[in-house]
């Protein structure tokens, strides 16, 4: 059977990784999230406390930089590893929400991250989730779907997810910060996230797993 590349982007917490990784399951294909990349990049330059002002000083981070995703088989999933260490966990943290969005919209930051998104494209086989991969890293996807649910959806959908963690988190805070970044996302001057004009678009927000997985399997089927 021919292999592809399966774009899916849209905004922030509307179930893109789950949808991805459960559908990249069935068809035997590498999920890869891109924004796990920009997460651990930001991680570095908070960490390191990179002024995003100063060009050179960005240029002279991201030299810095090695990522790789390294396949856990007990957990049956990839992990973001930065410089050799497992991020996985920090760079889902509160913190780094908050700063990822404006990181991701530097040039040189875009440039190093899309370099290695293609790079890993080319056996093919690959679904990548993001906010520019069916316009930007993958232009040419033989499959490409734009997710969307409703801000309520997924702002309950995000909370539920943080609040083992930050037990005094409130529904506005999760909220507010999932506006933030699809503001900065959409309005960014580079490459910023719109619908590519050939995508397909799965709004689901009153569609369970299963269902948004049978819809997108389809799609599939029809692009394999
Ligand atoms: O997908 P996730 O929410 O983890 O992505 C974190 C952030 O990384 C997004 O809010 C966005 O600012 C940035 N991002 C991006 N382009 C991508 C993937 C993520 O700008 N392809």
């Amino acid at each position: 059977m021919k292999k592809i590349i399966i774009a899916i982007d849209g905004y922030s917490s509307c179930g893109k990784s789950t949808m991805a990784k459960q559908l990249a399951k069935e068809l035997g294909y590498v999920f890869i999230d891109s924004g796990a990349m920009y997460r651990a990049i930001t991680l570095f330059f908070v960490d390191n406390k990179i002024d995003i002002a100063n060009e050179a000083a960005i240029e002279n981070a991201i030299s810095k930089i090695a990522l790789k995703f390294v396949f856990n088989k007990n957990l049956g999933k990839s992990e973001m590893y930065l410089n050799g260490v497992n991020v996985e966990q920090a760079i889902r943290s509160m913190a780094i929400s908050n700063q990822v969005s404006e990181i991701a919209a530097l040039e040189k930051v875009r440039t190093f991250a899309v370099d290695a998104q293609q790079k890993m494209g080319t056996e093919k086989g690959i679904i990548m989730d993001g906010r520019d991969v069916g316009t930007n890293v993958f232009p040419n996807a033989e499959l490409k779907i734009f997710m969307t649910a409703s801000i309520a959806v997924r702002t309950q959908r995000r909370y539920n997810e943080l609040i083992g963690k930050y037990p005094h988190i409130s529904l506005e805070e999760v909220k507010e910060n999932l506006e933030k970044r699809d503001l900065i996302d959409t309005t960014r001057a580079i490459n910023p996230l719109r619908k590519a004009d050939d995508a397909s678009v799965l709004d689901n927000s009153n569609l369970t797993r299963e269902e948004q997985l049978a819809i997108a399997k389809s799609w599939a089927d029809k692009a394999l």
